[in-house]
């Protein structure tokens, strides 16, 4: 059924314009001003006053992840429609295998998790957590089936992180491949000292996680990993990048030239590591790794996205809930890390970059779609609002005033780390190709329309 889409303002990364859009089938045909179109089964919506936005797209998410004993609490089904309620339209979920697991198998369990199961579309970053020909053949593979993006973890020793060795083959094998390699840069061997030093002496609280993992730690596996791309010629992404010390190293080597991206996550935005300090274990709700800092590094984060140096704001979204928080009662190293963002994100950054005047409204259209579908080889397919693009749009209320709460998201969860957030504009209407996936802030879709999109490396 053909769409039209009437009278609203189109806002792209680097465009502002009122027009009308028209949808056929899954692509947008016609992008002008005064649209017709003689067809009985036409659907037409008028979004005088709002604005349309280019489908957002989240590059970090964890969907029923594997971790610390026990699996993040999202399905594709709960994911995906929290996903699109909030605006976002594909994501981009960690593939998670740890060390003993087959990669390929773990490759394609994930894939046969999402597909079939997901209303959004979605694809793969690759985690890689060893390094062996049997793996780098079965990466071959997994390249070949459409993936242009790894993963690894430089934490998490002994489960999902590499050894500097392995790191240095893995980034070699993707400079061949034309794959560019995200990263989770924290020193585990510091982290895993500082653990069991404040464990023996009786610091055992959410509040001591932080400690546990301190802005040196995340700078010292930041410049790890910058200096490992230079010297092998790499493209790099840093994943959720929290802190001044650690921006401070990634831009210097930025400024070298090297290829290096940076990400930052919308907890690190907002949250600051006193949400981790609340008392009766509520802090357990914060706890995720790299940690909530320090306050005064927010600044230094906004500043940086609003400059364009941090160049995408994801969620690593990561759903457990308090009973399973609850494990780390007594031991804070056994808190499942993760804070659930998916349906918050979009709204967050609009509200308190764009709407109170922190972020330029075609930044927060770059950061949180067009950048990350340039970097992960998805535009101009998705990222953008044009002619032959897939028809992903987000019909925005900028008007909307309301609050966050657990009792009215969708995401699979019984809290909400953003309980009572303002927010000041939220998705009336969302497309997915073409076809309605929200209408009035509610999920009306197909529950199964998400497609998995299949990427081409080399686009470096
Ligand atoms: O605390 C976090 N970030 N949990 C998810 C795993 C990861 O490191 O991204
Ligand atoms: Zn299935
Ligand atoms: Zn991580
Ligand atoms: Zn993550």
């Amino acid at each position: 059924m053909p769409l039209l889409i009437k009278n609203g303002e189109i806002i792209t990364a680097d465009t502002r314009y009122q027009a009308d859009i028209l949808i056929q089938d899954e692509t947008i045909t016609q992008i002008g001003l005064d649209l017709e179109m003689d067809d009985e089964d036409l659907e037409v919506i008028d979004a005088t006053g709002k604005y349309i936005f280019p489908g957002f797209i989240d590059p970090h998410v964890h969907i029923y992840l594997p971790f610390m004993g026990t699996f993040a609490r999202d399905t594709h089904t709960t994911g995906s429609q929290a996903a699109l309620i909030g605006g976002t339209t594909t994501f981009i979920e960690m593939c998670c295998p740890n060390r003993n697991d087959d990669h390929l198998e773990a490759y394609n369990l994930w894939k046969s998790r999402a597909e079939g199961h997901s209303a959004c579309d979605f694809t793969f970053h690759m985690g890689i957590s060893k390094f062996d020909d049997t793996i780098e053949q079965q990466l071959k593979e997994i390249v070949e089936d459409g993936i242009s993006s790894f993963k690894v973890f430089l934490s998490y020793k002994n489960f999902f992180g590499v050894e500097d060795g392995e790191l240095y083959q893995v980034l070699t094998l993707a400079k061949k491949l034309g794959v560019i390699v995200t990263a989770h840069c924290e020193n585990a061997e510091l982290v895993s000292q500082l653990q069991q030093k404040l464990l023996s002496e009786g610091k055992t609280g959410p509040e001591y996680h932080e400690k546990s993992r301190p802005v040196q730690v995340e700078a010292e596996g930041t410049n790890r990993f910058a200096t490992f791309v230079e010297m092998t010629g790499a493209t790099g992404y840093i994943v959720h990048l929290s802190c001044e010390a650690a921006l401070n190293r990634a831009m210097a080597a930025k400024s070298k030239g090297v290829p290096l991206y940076i990400e930052s996550v919308i907890p690190h935005f907002l949250l600051d590591k006193t949400f981790a300090e609340r008392a009766d274990f509520e802090g357990a709700k914060y706890v995720m790794s790299p940690p909530l800092r320090e306050k005064s590094n927010q600044k230094a984060l906004w500043a940086a996205l609003e400059q364009g140096f941090i160049d995408t704001v994801g969620t690593d979204h990561c759903p457990f809930d308090i009973e399973q928080k609850d494990m780390g009662r007594g031991d804070f190293t056994k808190i499942p890390n993760g804070i659930p963002a998916i349906e918050d994100r979009v709204n967050l950054l609009y509200t308190y970059g764009v709407s109170r005047g922190n972020l330029d409204i075609h930044r927060f259209v770059d950061a949180a779609s067009t950048r990350a579908a340039k970097l992960f080889g998805l535009f101009p397919r998705k990222g953008t609002i044009a002619v032959g693009s897939d028809a992903d749009l987000v019909i925005y209320d900028p008007q909307y005033r309301g609050t966050i709460s657990v009792k009215t998201q969708t995401v699979n969860n019984n809290y909400n780390g953003f309980e009572g957030w303002e927010i000041d504009g939220k998705p009336e209407t969302v497309t997915v190709r073409g076809q309605i996936a929200v209408k009035d802030g509610k999920f009306v879709g197909d529950p199964a329309r998400g497609q998995f999109l299949k990427r081409k490396p080399s686009h470096f």
